[in-house]
């Protein structure tokens, strides 16, 4: 069974907001598709987006990203840029449209990869966090962040021998076991911080078990029975 919680944050906005997060190797990429038509199939308009990345310039910036060597504090800046041009051109708007968006990936990746990986200050990430995604809206910002986040978790060492299998590594999928350990410590924390947004797919089970637990979350949040109309923030 997933852990998840059925009561979720629900900023003032239209749409959806979902996130796939987990360490390199954990799988989440071969599900993506399967959730999307799992939204899709109960009426919901899926917006399929990812970090970093989900703009032509957070694009650019994810090229760098996963191929430039680079300080720690760039690489957090880099991500956050990106992400508040992802916010702009593309997550806000589809959800001010009522769409749902699935985001590979979002900010827990910064907190587990910069923060737990790299050792970049946790406060200053949280700062980060909430001067990026603090976002206009006719005189009321809104901070926007994941209503639910789908969260692979796999012990470091298993994610390492299959990525073992894989193609040519990219920065992050070069680094070491113990960098990872790090990482998996940093998804722990985040999820332990908003036990609320987090449901934790046990990835350590084979590939229909997983997707049968991806289901079963989607379901205890009441997403399979169609799009809904989060209310206002009292
Ligand atoms: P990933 O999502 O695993 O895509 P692919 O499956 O195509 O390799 O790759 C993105 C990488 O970027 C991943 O290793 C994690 C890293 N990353 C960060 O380090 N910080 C971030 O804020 C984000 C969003 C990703």
């Amino acid at each position: 069974m997933p852990t998840c919680h059925t009561s979720a944050p629900t900023p003032a906005r239209k749409g959806l907001f979902l996130s796939i997060e987990g360490i390199d190797g954990a799988g989440k990429s071969s599900h993506l598709a399967t959730i999307a038509q799992a939204l899709e199939a109960a009426g919901h308009t899926v917006v399929l987006t990812r970090e970093p990345g989900g703009t032509p310039l957070a694009e650019k910036i994810r090229a760098l990203l996963l191929h430039e060597g680079m300080d720690a504090r760039c690489e957090a800046l880099l991500a956050f840029a990106a992400r508040r041009q992802h916010l702009l051109e593309t997550i806000v708007p589809a959800l001010e449209q009522g769409h749902t968006v699935v985001s590979d990936r979002f900010t827990d990746a910064t907190f587990a990869y910069q923060g737990a990986g790299r050792g970049v200050d946790w406060a200053a990430l949280e700062w980060l966090e909430q001067w990026v995604q603090t976002t206009p809206a006719a005189d009321n910002p809104h901070f926007q962040s994941p209503d639910c986040t789908l969260w692979f978790d796999l012990p470091p060492a298993i994610a390492a021998e299959r990525l073992q299998k894989a193609r040519a590594p990219d920065r992050f999928e070069a680094q070491t076991l113990a960098f990872f350990t790090n990482v998996a410590a940093g998804y722990a924390r985040r999820a332990q911080q908003a036990p609320q947004r987090f449901c934790r797919i046990d990835a350590h089970q084979p590939i229909a078990q997983v997707a049968t637990q991806v289901r079963q979350c989607l379901a205890q949040r009441g997403y399979l029975s169609g799009p809904t109309t989060p209310p206002e923030h009292a």
